[in-house]
């Protein structure tokens, strides 16, 4: 008995002092390369990484998917002046490149990623297959590349600027990083760079330690129309209850999400690369809405320059809304709440379930549709097979990836008369069977472990004190910043002069207004004595793109 007790004694031990070596390797910190486009929620996932204890986590890199929401320049400069503010000008920025895939599927060193894997060639110009589902204007890229004016507004900016042959590009930046040793991956954009650089350096797969990806649909279910968060109203059968969030292209493909169907033959190859993967889908995130409660907290706790960057930022999207289901169906935390997951897994790595703070997880078999089926067939609509006697990248005939592939919004292969679209390119789903992946997936956020607390989520909580960390916090002196800046009042002399008629001159913002403004100052004060209101500008925007 004794010895048994003994022995049991002893692998404990051994486990303590291995685990614990595990995961600080001799003390390090876990490396971590970021991938993103740069939405509103990536720069706050951003922020989060950047607010962590150095001595645990160290973000190394952070490469740009210039395939999804944002453009490559406008997005380098974004995340310049967001690492310029952190004082972590040592961060690498890595975007873009010249290089292209060969018609017999050589890949060049350097592919810039502005395409779908599918549709690159040696060109960095291309058709917008997937692409095309998000809105070039309003709603769309014009607000995420310019973040609606608050980055020009609120970032300093430090001497780091984009260039576009000189720029690092993100596969040197991939190889350079993950070359170095053990890292780990976020992913929450489209797959892209990393699929290219997955298909170009088998041979570095082995340093990757883990990918958390923020992406897809498992077993989600949209609540739009009928089911909000905070109503009692019953679902009626059919009225919702789609897997994907593609809300400018539902009729024909409703199971798939943005990041996957922004390049889903990527997300593939990263799927099905052999390294351990976490998935935090919309099954997750659409449990944790940027609800009233948590805008009003955050509203109330905004002590650093990040917090009040992060704080503006949403409160611009909010305003700029198209309907008023912002708090509760529509807006979600996406890549902060991925980041949060993956970092509190990485906290309690001894654990193999993922068991964490803020998400459940439950492990599944999945794989990522490429293609339609039926497979096997020539339709035009596949580049990888159509006219070629050795499909590309030596690619199975009649193989999973040989069906039709949806060839844009208004691919007629898709619509179903009176139906639910029927493409599933993107769809992250659940199977049994060899060539499906076992995937450790978020299905819900967790609830807060405080009774009565307004924030019901535990992630809400962690997120605002994180981000308000007087650690690492944002430096910003308005002083060198704006060195042009005065406070000063101008008040005319009206002592001697008799005013002209009052007038109220009541102006939005637009540019038609100001020239109107402008017209009337230069009447003379002896003919019309001019005030000005303003109205705001918010109801520019309703009407307008449906979200
Ligand atoms: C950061 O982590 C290191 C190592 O775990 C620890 O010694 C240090 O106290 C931490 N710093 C802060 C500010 O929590
Ligand atoms: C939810 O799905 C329905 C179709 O079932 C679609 O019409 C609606 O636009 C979707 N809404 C959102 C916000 O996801
Ligand atoms: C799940 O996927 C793994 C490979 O990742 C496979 O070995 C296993 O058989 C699959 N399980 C099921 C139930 O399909
Ligand atoms: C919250 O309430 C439950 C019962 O409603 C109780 O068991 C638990 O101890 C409470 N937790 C805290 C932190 O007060
Ligand atoms: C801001 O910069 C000015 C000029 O460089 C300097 O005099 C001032 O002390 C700085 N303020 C802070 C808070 O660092």
């Amino acid at each position: 008995m004794m010895w048994w007790r003994d022995l049991c004694v002893v692998i404990v031990l051994m486990m303590w002092v291995f685990g614990g070596e595990l995961y600080t390797v001799e003390g390090r910190p876990r490396r971590i390369l970021l991938d993103a486009d740069v939405d509103t929620d990536d720069f706050f996932a951003l922020l989060y990484l950047l607010k962590l204890n150095r001595s645990e986590f160290e973000l190394e890199a952070v490469t740009i998917s210039a395939n999804a929401w944002t453009n490559a320049g406008h997005s380098v400069h974004q995340i310049y002046d967001i690492l310029y503010m952190m004082d972590r000008d040592d961060i690498t920025v890595g975007v873009g490149g010249e290089g292209g895939i060969l018609e017999d599927g050589t890949i060049l060193p350097n592919v810039g990623g502005y395409l779908p894997i599918i549709d690159q060639g040696v060109s960095t110009v291309g058709g917008c297959r997937y692409r095309q589902a998000i809105p070039i204007g309003r709603k769309g890229r014009l607000d995420i590349d310019t973040n609606f004016g608050i980055q020009k507004g609120f970032l300093p900016r430090g001497s780091r600027k984009y260039s576009p042959l000189r720029q690092p590009t993100a596969q040197q930046v991939m190889i350079d990083k993950i070359s170095a040793g053990p890292i780990t991956v976020f992913l929450i954009g489209t797959h892209t760079n990393f699929a290219i650089f997955l298909m170009n350096s088998p041979h570095l797969k082995k340093n990757v330690e883990h990918i958390y990806i923020m992406g897809g649909g498992v077993g989600s279910r949209n609540c739009s129309g009928c089911c909000p968060v905070n109503d009692n109203r019953a679902c009626q059968d059919g009225e919702c209850g789609d897997t994907g969030n593609l809300f400018t292209d539902y009729n024909g493909n409703p199971y798939a999400e943005f990041n996957i169907f922004g390049d889903p033959f990527a997300a593939y190859q990263v799927f099905h690369s052999g390294i351990p993967i976490t998935l935090v889908p919309l099954d997750a995130t659409n449990t944790i809405p940027i609800n009233d409660e948590f805008f009003k907290a955050f509203e109330q706790r905004q002590d650093t320059f990040e917090a009040q960057y992060c704080f503006q930022s949403l409160k611009m999207a909010r305003d700029t809304w198209f309907d008023s289901h912002f708090h509760s169906q529509t807006y979600f935390m996406w890549d902060t709440f991925t980041i949060g997951v993956a970092v509190s897994i990485m906290q309690n790595s001894n654990n193999n379930d993922g068991e964490n703070e803020f998400a459940e997880m439950e492990y599944m078999n999945i794989t990522v549709v490429t293609s339609n089926e039926p497979y096997g067939i020539s339709d035009g609509s596949n580049p990888f097979f159509d006219g070629r006697k050795v499909p590309k990248f030596n690619l199975k005939k009649g193989g999973v990836h040989s069906g039709h592939v949806q060839t844009g919004l208004q691919d007629p292969f898709c619509f179903v008369k009176d139906g639910r679209g029927k493409c599933k390119d993107g769809y992250t789903a659940k199977l049994t069977g060899l060539d499906t992946v076992r995937v450790l997936v978020a299905t819900k956020a967790k609830p807060s472990q405080e009774n009565g607390s307004e924030l019901d989520k535990a992630f809400y909580k962690n997120f605002l004190s994180v981000i308000n960390l007087p650690q690492q916090t944002g430096r910003f002196n308005f002083t060198t910043e704006f060195p042009y800046y005065r406070e000063v009042f101008y008040k005319p002399d009206f002592r001697n002069k008799e005013l002209g008629k009052p007038v109220i001159f009541d102006m939005d913002m637009s540019a038609g207004d100001f020239l109107a403004l402008f017209y009337l100052l230069k009447v003379p004060v002896e003919v019309l004595d001019l005030k000005v209101s303003s109205s705001g500008f918010t109801c520019f925007y309703v009407n307008q793109y449906p979200h």
